[in-house]
């Protein structure tokens, strides 16, 4: 049988921290086994903020690096680069011309960022979903991993697709949103989401020592004033991080001792440093091989591209006949 086709995009946005790690990227690499996975570093959407082009260059690779170092399979999967498939912003345009702006009003991401910046709201902010949307239907894709604040990009994603197969005969799979079982791992404020903007983040790329001098500061259960205390685990943030790091017995060990007052907070972050870097080691020494092969990285793009328009020119001209002028694309 055809493997189920998964897409997903990744914002080249520098460097990654454990929250974008356990989120979408771990569910990014296990999809690799069961289906057939093409993985875009969008660098297109990465231009709808501000950005300087004497980094981009660097960002995409460093983007590549990072995610073929944590386990993304160029002989298994696509890693490909958004601006170097002209498709993805062909069909863009396509599918502009069936949506409607009050749809694209109505993203919870494009108000977000108008009320940020209201003197800078330009096209392609608006236009960001649509983009997002060409993404993935170029490639008939059926299953996208993504962080729960993709949702109701996709949610338009498939209004797209809807209006497009009824208006021109069906072409495109509606895609499903695929989540997996991820836990929701919140800064080292334990208040706000993990992100660089705020400085609450442990990076996939830093030391033990490093990560050490974070992890020791970082906000628990606030109801928990001394060691002789007892904790609640359930309302504690470094908690939630061992449920994603740490193997079953030591979870439970670390939710038995704060519950009794057995261990402190120090302690139980040891065991949580010593997970997690077990976890991140190997990927860190990927990361520093992989930074020194700059013609494989390019290399891999080049193929995964290669690749990945073979199934984009397939589509096109399916949507080309579609529309009406596929003589001309013969
Ligand atoms: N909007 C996504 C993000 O910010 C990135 C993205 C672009 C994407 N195109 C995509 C994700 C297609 C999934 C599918 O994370």
């Amino acid at each position: 049988m055809k493997k189920k086709r998964v897409f997903s995009g990744i914002q080249p946005s520098g460097r990654l921290h454990i929250g974008n790690y356990v989120g979408a990227m771990r569910n990014m690499i296990s999809l690799q086994d069961k289906y057939f996975c093409i993985y875009g570093i969008v660098d297109y959407h990465a231009m709808t903020v501000r950005f300087n082009p004497k980094e981009m260059e660097e960002r995409v690779f460093n983007c590549a690096v990072d995610y073929i170092a944590a386990g993304i399979d160029p002989e298994k999967s696509i890693l490909m680069l958004q601006s170097m498939v002209s498709a993805h912003t062909e069909l863009a345009w396509i599918l502009n011309t069936i949506t409607s702006i009050s749809w694209l009003l109505r993203v919870p991401t494009f108000k977000e960022k108008r009320q940020e910046n209201p003197d800078y709201v330009h096209m392609g902010l608006l236009d960001y979903p649509v983009l997002m949307a060409a993404d993935i239907i170029v490639y008939k894709a059926e299953v996208v991993p993504v962080g729960d604040d993709q949702i109701p990009h996709l949610e338009l994603t498939r209004e797209i697709v809807r209006r497009f197969n009824s208006y021109f005969g069906h072409v495109f799979p509606e895609p499903q949103s695929y989540l997996g079982k991820v836990p929701r791992i919140l800064g080292l404020d334990g208040i706000n989401k993990m992100s660089k903007s705020l400085d609450n983040a442990i990076y996939l790329d830093e030391t033990k020592e490093e990560m050490w001098k974070k992890l020791a500061i970082a906000v628990t259960d606030t109801n928990r004033k001394r060691k002789t205390d007892a904790g609640d685990p359930e309302v504690c943030n470094i908690f939630t991080i061992h449920k994603a790091f740490s193997p079953k017995k030591d979870v439970t060990y670390c939710a038995e001792q704060c519950r009794t007052a057995g261990i402190g907070c120090l302690d139980c972050k040891k065991i949580l440093l010593e997970n997690m870097y077990k976890e991140l080691e190997p990927i860190q020494k990927r990361q520093k091989e992989l930074r020194t092969m700059k013609d494989y990285i390019h290399g891999v793009l080049r193929e995964g591209c290669k690749r990945a328009k073979e199934i984009t020119e397939k589509t096109m001209s399916e949507v080309y006949e579609k529309i009406g002028i596929k003589s001309f694309h013969e």
